[in-house]
């Protein structure tokens, strides 16, 4: 059984939906903790229910840098986990993170990557952006992380219609219910591409 751990950042739909599947048994693996940089989000509430270990890593709680990557680092050496999956984690990663799991680091974004992705696309800026430019589909994509932001090898994507009363909340919620169907699967596949058990 491979060894995961998230690190999310809001409600944690992402990541719940995750360890719903692994507690279903669709996905044999374990998760080991939870990194969040806001103590007070929905993925906490998640990770509580599920008894996983939670750390928040902030600005806040490690002002210095240094301090603040090595409380990351303390964390991925502890639990020694195979894939680390990024669930809604809005803050970019040190680069000592990249550095100690490449190409072991995975994250879903909410749109058809490459387009609408990089700096500034995030949450509803990314559906405000798709139907700015009359796309019509949108979709998650399954990426591994690098250092130039949303631009790592695609794992895996979903396509839903754009619709022509969409609202930015209607579009993410359309895409949102097959990030849930998407992400768990995609850590499966990759995880057997890379021979975990
Ligand atoms: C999702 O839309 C995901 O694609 C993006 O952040 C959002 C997280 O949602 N990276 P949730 O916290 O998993 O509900």
């Amino acid at each position: 059984m491979f060894k995961i751990g998230v690190m999310a950042s809001g409600g944690g739909s992402n990541f719940k939906a995750i360890i719903d599947r692994i507690g279903e048994g669709d996905l044999e693996a374990q998760c080991k903790f939870l990194i969040t940089n806001n103590g007070g989000c929905g993925a906490v509430h998640h990770a509580e229910e599920y008894g996983i270990p939670v750390y928040h890593i902030s600005g806040k709680t490690h002002p210095d840098q240094a301090a603040y990557e090595a409380a990351m680092l303390e964390v991925l050496d502890k639990y020694d986990v195979d894939l680390l999956i990024l669930a809604g984690y809005m803050k970019a990663l040190p680069l000592c993170m990249l550095k100690r799991l490449p190409n072991r680091i995975l994250n879903i974004h909410p749109s058809l990557l490459p387009k609408f992705g990089g700096k500034g696309f995030w949450g509803h800026h990314v559906h405000e952006a798709v139907l700015a430019a009359h796309e019509t589909e949108s979709g998650p994509t399954v990426h591994l992380v690098s250092e130039e932001i949303d631009r790592g090898r695609i794992l895996a994507q979903t396509k839903v219609p754009v619709l022509p009363d969409d609202t930015p909340d209607t579009l993410a919620a359309r895409v949102l219910v097959q990030e849930h169907a998407l992400y768990w699967k995609t850590i499966k596949e990759y995880a057997e591409s890379l021979g975990l058990h």
